[in-house]
């Protein structure tokens, strides 16, 4: 199997893809059905079935895409084109939400705008277990994957879906908190961007229009609308937008507002209140 991986890795490594002795390790351990590590033990592959998935690979798909999954906070996810392949970023929306007052509250009852596969609102509901849980989507081929991982994660009973521009028909002063990371890339930024991205991956789920904080303008005054008095807000951002997106939230009443920072050191998540 070293052989096989090395061949693997290095036609992959010639096409500039990052990181290509893992991206074949979890390839391989996918069709073995073992972990990544433990493929090295194992003699015998169906090669064919492999080289298709690397001709997807060399054609720039993303391996989650290929595997049909993607983790994300410990779970696995089903994924394919119809949403954002979740990052790790949005991993640390979720630990700030999880270190909240909301886990104190009897019931409270959470929306995520812009829930792609679910992984933000699913995620929500695993680690709380009291917590009412809505998401929406604009787009039904995203909502319909979202629904399948509620079903999968046995969640279904758990959180509402709904097929909404934003906040637009949720009713006023109900939610205890709003999360979103909604689509944050200007447009000529989306146009730039790798064609793992840009070729595979929602343009509805990256480009927010010429500025790219159309979504956050538009989303503020909503969700301060929606949301019940002193309501948490809470929104993942582009690394260099922490200055406008502070300047929306204060242009529409939100106070208390705080930052975090990803393992990057960038400025990725905004939390404010009602
Ligand atoms: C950046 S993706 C985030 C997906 C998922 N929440 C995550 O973190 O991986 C943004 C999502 O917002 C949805 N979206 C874009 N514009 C929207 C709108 N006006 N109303 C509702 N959802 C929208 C897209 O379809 C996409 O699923």
């Amino acid at each position: 199997m070293h052989a096989l991986v090395q061949a693997y890795t290095q036609r992959l490594a010639e096409n500039g893809h990052d990181n290509p002795q893992r991206t074949i390790e979890e390839l391989l351990a996918h069709h073995l059905n073992c972990k990544p590590l433990e493929i090295y033990n194992q003699t015998t592959l169906n090669e064919s079935i492999v080289e298709t998935d690397l001709n997807r690979l060399l054609n720039n798909e993303p391996l989650q895409y290929i595997l049909g999954t993607a983790h994300f906070y410990g779970i696995e996810f089903n994924c394919d084109a119809r949403a954002l392949i979740p990052r790790p970023e949005t991993e640390s929306l979720i630990e700030l939400i999880l270190q909240s007052d909301l886990k104190d509250q009897p019931t409270p009852r959470l929306i995520d705008v812009g829930t792609g596969t679910g992984c933000i609102a699913l995620t929500l509901a695993s680690h709380l277990p009291n917590a009412h849980l809505e998401a929406v989507d604009s787009s039904e081929a995203a909502l319909a994957l979202t629904w399948e991982n509620a079903e999968k994660l046995d969640l279904s009973k758990r959180i509402v879906l709904h097929h909404n521009n934003l906040l637009s028909e949720r009713p006023d002063d109900t939610y205890d908190a709003i999360i979103s990371n909604p689509p944050y890339i200007a447009t000529d930024h989306w146009k730039a961007l790798a064609p793992s991205v840009k070729e595979f991956e929602p343009r509805a789920a990256l480009d927010a229009g010429p500025e790219g904080t159309e979504c956050y303008e538009a989303l503020a005054p909503e969700a301060w609308r929606a949301l019940k008095p002193n309501g948490h807000l809470f929104l993942e951002i582009g690394y260099d937008q922490s200055n406008l997106v502070q300047r929306i939230l204060q242009r529409n009443g939100f106070h208390a507002i705080h930052l975090q920072k990803d393992l990057q050191g960038h400025d990725r998540i905004i939390h404010a209140r009602k």
